[in-house]
């Protein structure tokens, strides 16, 4: 197999391949946005803060390919590098990135390869994040490729420290001084504190105001509608008018 790009031909096989995983993310936005907005409908409100999602550069695949003793070649590429799509999800709750991890498991067309909890099991450096290596069928004119993509699920609180906590590493090269990352620490330990009160005042809440998450007894509010219906073609019309019968009452 050939190196990665520097021919013409070589180019348009690495924008074919980044295009698969570019429509991957697609795929998997798209799942995202329907869950926050049906979570939305069950619990009044939505788990998602934002999502952010990057294909990795060239230069970091390549980079990441030679750290692993591997060859440069597309085939390692899909077999190794795990972060070619990634995701970046940023919840409001720790309970949240719960939830939505099991919900993206549950998908019937989402295979989950690997997870890591971070939150439950925090790096030495104070690192929290809840990490999942999914495959997601693409669907083409052809074929159907399975895509790797990594998802990484965090609160605010956990963004902050690791966005800040990169900057501050990378401005050392990978040799942050001792009194740096002791500091980095505290400030994790206090970024965790900070989602522990914030979970526990959203818990306080749906305590007193069940019905402000649409919760009946802890369970979300029953929807009366039979789901499954929609896809039998021939009774579309009939629910419709259901539908639009009861808004109109
Ligand atoms: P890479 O870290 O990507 O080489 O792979 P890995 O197999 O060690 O995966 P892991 O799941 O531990 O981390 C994957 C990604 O999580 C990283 O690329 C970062 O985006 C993020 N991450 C992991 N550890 C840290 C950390 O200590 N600080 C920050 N800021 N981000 C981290
Ligand atoms: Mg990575």
């Amino acid at each position: 197999m050939a190196n990665l790009p520097i021919t013409t031909k070589q180019q348009i096989y690495w924008d074919r391949i980044m295009f698969i995983y570019e429509s991957a993310l697609k795929e998997m936005n798209t799942k995202l946005d329907i869950l926050n907005k049906e979570f939305g409908f069950n619990h009044s409100y939505n788990p998602i803060e934002h999502v952010n999602s990057r294909i990795k550069s060239r230069d970091s695949i390549i980079d990441k390919l030679h750290r692993y003793g591997k060859e440069v070649t597309y085939e390692n590429l899909v077999k190794y590098i795990n972060d070619v799509a990634g995701i970046r999800i940023i919840c409001s709750f720790t309970s949240d990135i719960y939830s939505l991890a099991s919900m993206i498991g549950a998908q019937k067309d989402v295979k989950v390869l690997t997870i890591k909890d971070y939150i439950a099991n925090s790096k030495p450096n104070g690192y929290m994040s809840y990490h999942m290596i999914v495959s997601i069928p693409v669907s083409f004119s052809d074929r159907v490729v399975d895509t790797k993509i990594e998802i990484q699920i965090r609160t605010i609180a956990m963004d902050f420290w690791a966005s800040l906590e990169h900057k501050i590493n990378y401005k050392f090269d990978g040799e942050t001084p001792s009194g740096f990352k002791r500091e980095l620490k505290e400030c994790a330990d206090i970024a965790a504190f900070l989602d522990r009160k914030m979970q526990a005042l959203s818990d306080e809440v749906k305590f007193y105001r069940p019905d402000l998450f649409g919760e009946e007894n802890g369970q979300p509010a029953a929807v009366d509608i039979e789901m499954e219906t929609f896809v039998k073609t021939g009774e579309v019309i009939e629910i419709k008018d259901a539908m639009f019968g009861e808004i109109a009452e």
